[in-house]
């Protein structure tokens, strides 16, 4: 059965001309890393990825150095543990497959970098999935294990839901609702399949001003060309 058609939300990406709200990517960044951290990777990301974007330089320093990577070998031929530094990957939550399946009943916590992109309905059916978790309609049995969310195609996903109010706290006072923090999140994982989105729009519209210029430009001289001659 195919999942319950998510709602139509405006977030402002959308748009034709519409870019990223940065301080919502930067909150977003946060539950990635504080709830979805926990179990899903985000393989495509490197934490030079969120200088400026997010964060300043130095804010993401002091979070890449929270982390141990290993590194090596050193002149002796030994791997070591270092501080995380802003070349290396957002850290994963498990080292290959079978971890990832072992921890989470079987299921397999797919990785979110292109998430936005990968899945029908995009940002909305996100949305529509972290904050869409409801008991099962009378005499649908959802096995152990499984949780029913109706935008989840077949209703039962082994994921349980994870965002509650409350479960961060905002730095910069945004209210912490569910909803918000969802939001946030989508925002973020939005960023992180599509980087290159402010850009895009950006150079759309002068690609637009330039086009017409020249457009008005050769125009104008085509009368100025013919008008003897008509
Ligand atoms: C699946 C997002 C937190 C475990 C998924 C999917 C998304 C997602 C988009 C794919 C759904 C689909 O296939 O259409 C998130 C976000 C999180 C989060 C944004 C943080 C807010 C977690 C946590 C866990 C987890 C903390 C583990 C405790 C899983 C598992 C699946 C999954 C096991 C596979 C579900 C299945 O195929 O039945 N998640 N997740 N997720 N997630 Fe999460």
């Amino acid at each position: 059965a195919e999942g319950l058609h998510p709602a139509d939300h405006p977030f402002p990406q959308k748009n034709l001309f519409g870019t990223f709200d940065h301080a919502s990517i930067r909150r977003g960044f946060q539950v990635f890393k504080e709830v979805c951290a926990a179990c899903h990777s985000l393989d495509l990301i490197y934490w030079r990825n969120l200088v400026d974007v997010a964060y300043t330089e130095e804010e993401v320093r002091e979070m890449a150095a929270e982390y141990e990577y290993e590194d090596g070998p050193n002149d002796v031929g030994e791997m070591f543990m270092r501080p995380g530094k802003l070349t290396d990957p957002i850290p994963r939550p498990y080292p290959n497959e079978e971890a990832a399946r072992a921890a989470n009943a079987g299921a397999l916590p797919p990785d979110l970098s292109l998430i936005t992109k990968a899945r029908h309905g995009g940002v909305d059916y996100i949305y529509a999935l972290l904050t869409g978790y409801c008991d099962p309609p009378a005499g649908v049995e959802i096995r152990e294990g499984l949780n029913y969310n109706p935008y989840f195609p077949g209703g039962a996903i082994a994921m349980a839901q994870n965002l509650f109010d409350g479960v961060v706290e905002f730095e910069d006072g945004t209210e912490n609702t569910a909803s918000q923090i969802a939001k946030d999140v989508v925002t973020f994982l939005n960023w992180s399949a599509e980087p290159e989105l402010d850009d895009r729009k950006k150079i759309g519209v002068k690609a637009l001003l330039l086009f017409s210029t020249l457009t008005a430009i050769s125009l104008w001289i085509k009368r100025n060309r013919w008008q003897t001659l008509k």
